[in-house]
């Protein structure tokens, strides 16, 4: 696998980001795609998908919601609410002092079933002053985060919709598992989007690029997954991950006013014991105050320039 490698998940579903309009997926233009890079599981993949000349739309679903709700058992035992959480406190505290509007307004960019999202509502006991929402281009995974949280009763909301053309602002943008997903030009112009449309904040968590994390991510898929899709991406995308300076120079080239740093970012000897890192994203007059708020953990942030 090498990082220039697409995810199959980004080959199977084509929406226009302006639309919101389903595309339908050629299968001859994805084994087009598969065949230049030699992906040959990949193509075993796609195989076995039903549809002729076009993926059958509703199996394609099919795929993705089995292999998110695979997805959700990552987010579950590296704990990706908590760890956001760790971070949100004090940002929440931060901005209560510095904004007037209310509520405060937190969005997940490409949320999926909207693990983080739920789970903050569920845990995360961030007050009535905030409003959580998550954002996704997939109506599939939308309905089903929307319809789990009608059956837990919990304050979130979920939409299809372009996370960077909310008719109201975000105060702060969050994402898990999503930052490798953009790439190049592409990865510029996801900080830049945030830093135009007026964020506060942004807190992005993704895999940590390193020697073992490849590795780790394949004992786990084969642990924990069933899904081929889902396992086939989820190594993918520890090969793709993003290297700590990699993403700070991408937001500081085109997501400026914001200054950024990255939480658990450093290098470690064992890789394996920190195996997602954050890049945290702040308004300037943020910085100090958040930074301090963060009491012990401030340790584990890198310097905000
Ligand atoms: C890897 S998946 C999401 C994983 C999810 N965050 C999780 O942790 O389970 C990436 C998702 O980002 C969505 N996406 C990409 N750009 C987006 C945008 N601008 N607005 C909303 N969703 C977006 C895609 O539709 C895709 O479902």
């Amino acid at each position: 696998m090498r990082a220039d490698w697409p995810e199959l998940s980004d080959l199977l579903l084509d929406v226009d980001p302006e639309t919101l309009a389903r595309r339908p997926v050629k299968r001859a233009a994805v084994n087009a795609v598969l065949e230049k890079h030699g992906m040959r599981v990949g193509r075993r993949v796609v195989d076995a998908i039903p549809g002729a000349d076009v993926l059958d739309p509703d199996a394609v679903d099919g795929v993705l919601l089995r292999s998110h709700t695979e997805l959700q058992r990552l987010s579950f035992e590296f704990q990706n609410g908590v760890r956001l959480l760790q971070l949100l406190r004090p940002l929440l505290n931060v901005l209560r002092s510095s904004e007037t509007e209310r509520p405060l307004r937190i969005v997940d960019i490409g949320c999926g079933l909207g693990f983080v999202v739920r789970w903050l509502a569920a845990y995360g006991e961030l007050g009535d002053d905030v409003e959580l929402l998550g954002c996704d281009f997939n109506p599939a995974l939308i309905r089903l985060a929307q319809k789990l949280t009608e059956e837990e009763g919990l304050r979130c909301q979920f939409r299809v919709t372009n996370a960077f053309t909310l008719e109201r602002r975000a105060h702060v943008f969050l994402s898990t598992g999503v930052l490798h997903h953009f790439r190049g030009d592409d990865l510029g112009r996801f900080f830049q989007r945030q830093a135009q449309a007026g964020a506060k904040a942004l807190l992005h968590c993704d895999i940590k690029a390193s020697w073992a994390a490849p590795l780790g991510s394949w004992i786990f898929h084969q642990a924990r997954m069933r899904e081929p899709l889902a396992r086939h991406d989820g190594v993918l995308s520890a090969v793709r991950a993003h290297p700590a300076a990699v993403m700070v120079a991408a937001a500081r080239a085109h997501g400026r006013p914001l200054v950024y740093s990255v939480f658990d970012g450093a290098w470690s000897p064992l890789p394996i014991l920190r195996s997602l890192n954050t890049l945290v994203g702040l308004d300037p007059s943020l910085a100090e105050p958040f930074v301090s708020a963060l009491g012990k953990s401030k340790a584990r942030l890198g310097a905000l320039t």
